[in-house]
């Protein structure tokens, strides 16, 4: 029996926990052609909230979405051709697409050579304002063909596009905001980027769109049931124990419930129970021990020991009176140093005013294990 529960960029629609609220907004949103930017911590499940939205859609097929993970294209011209490539398989080969290949085409002496397959071909230029006209040839396909039936494209860690090429955002940019039929969803998890990207003052556009923040993790009740029944219709069982040793490590976060689950379905004959889930945990803590001994080398000074401590261990008012005679911490700034550090190691990310929480709930289990 293969294992339920599923861990990967692949999205499952059997393997889908909640999300409601935000996949009705971004529905909305695409029902009324606005764009929209996801955005929030890692692995919170942003990829598969836009993979699950455009799989209802497909169903519907009132629609056509382009799932773009940009991060996968080494260059921008893989970029480009792929996206063409993409447009080309949901239509066929006419108006704005055939112009794509008549206008270069006849480079391909000069500067352009492009092979094509039946779906897919590739481009290569020496010169670089060939590539931007490229790219801004193929970035006009969706809007055309949209007049037949609508598109959605969603661009995943878009922020990546810069990296390819400082250039292309801006000219993204001057393309999409004059398009009326396209929907566009943009995604990432490099917040610092995006926030550069959609909040800055200089990007009107993109500062208008609706901004979608994940932040939550899943509700435990929808987590409880989904976990019960997974083990329920893979043929074996999980004792309430079982489940809730799953959710106390996880608490509702989509990665580390399914991965943890995960294990301990394969280490499971029959009946799971708590005891299984202890050692799963153990086994994906040891799985991942290098990692967490090289992250235990960054961690540079005592106060950075003791927020990682203190959230670890959940003793809460990192800023309280207690905690800074208890620790000998004089000045609170030594400690929104240590902070704003961990935060840049990506060991923690802030939730609120004061507030904190670990990315990797495994870690926060090792450092449990380490320090108590
Ligand atoms: N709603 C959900 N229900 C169940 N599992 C989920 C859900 N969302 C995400 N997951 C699980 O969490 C994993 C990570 O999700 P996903 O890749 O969507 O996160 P992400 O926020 O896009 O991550 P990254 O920051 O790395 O891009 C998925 O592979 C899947 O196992
Ligand atoms: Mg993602």
């Amino acid at each position: 029996m293969k294992n339920p529960f599923i861990v990967g960029r692949k999205f499952d629609p059997q393997s889908f926990i909640d999300r409601e609220k935000e996949s009705s907004i971004l529905r909305e949103e695409i029902e009324q052609q606005g764009n929209t930017v996801v955005y929030g911590t890692r692995r919170l499940g942003k990829t598969w909230l836009i993979e699950k939205v455009f799989h209802e859609l497909s169903i519907e097929g009132n629609q056509i979405t382009h799932f773009f993970d940009v991060q996968q294209y080494p260059t921008l011209s893989f970029f480009i051709s792929d996206f063409v490539s993409k447009m080309y398989n949901s239509s066929s080969f006419e108006g704005k697409i055939e112009h794509f290949f008549k206008h270069f085409l006849p480079k391909t002496h000069s500067h352009f050579s492009i092979s094509m397959g039946p779906i897919r071909f590739e481009l290569r230029s020496r010169k670089q304002e060939d590539l931007y006209e490229a790219f801004v040839e193929a970035i006009q396909i969706p809007e055309y063909l949209s007049r037949k039936k609508k598109h959605v494209i969603a661009l995943d860690e878009f922020q990546e596009l810069s990296i390819l090429d400082p250039s292309i955002i801006p000219l993204f940019r001057s393309q999409i905001q004059h398009q009326k039929e396209v929907t566009y969803i943009f995604a990432g998890s490099r917040e610092s980027l995006l926030q550069k990207i959609f909040l800055s003052k200089d990007a009107p556009f993109f500062k208008s769109m609706r901004q979608l923040h994940l932040t939550q993790y899943l509700p435990l009740d929808s987590c409880s049931h989904y976990i019960s029944k997974n083990f329920y219709d893979s043929g074996k069982k999980i004792q309430p124990d079982g489940v809730s040793a799953i959710l106390k490590v996880s608490q509702g976060h989509p990665l580390f419930l399914q991965l943890l689950a995960r294990r301990a379905w394969q280490k499971t004959d029959q009946i799971c129970n708590e005891e299984i889930v202890h050692q799963a945990l153990q086994e994906e803590l040891t799985s991942n021990q290098y990692e967490y001994d090289s992250r235990f080398s960054r961690i540079r000074s005592k106060e950075q020991r003791i927020v990682l401590f203190c959230l670890a261990t959940e003793k809460g008012g990192l800023f309280s009176q207690e905690i800074a005679s208890q620790y000998g911490i004089v000045h609170p700034n030594t400690l929104n140093r240590a902070i704003l550090h961990l935060i840049e190691l990506d060991f923690i990310e802030k939730l609120d005013r004061g507030k904190y929480r670990f990315t990797d709930l495994f870690f926060q289990e090792y450092i449990r294990q380490q320090w108590m």
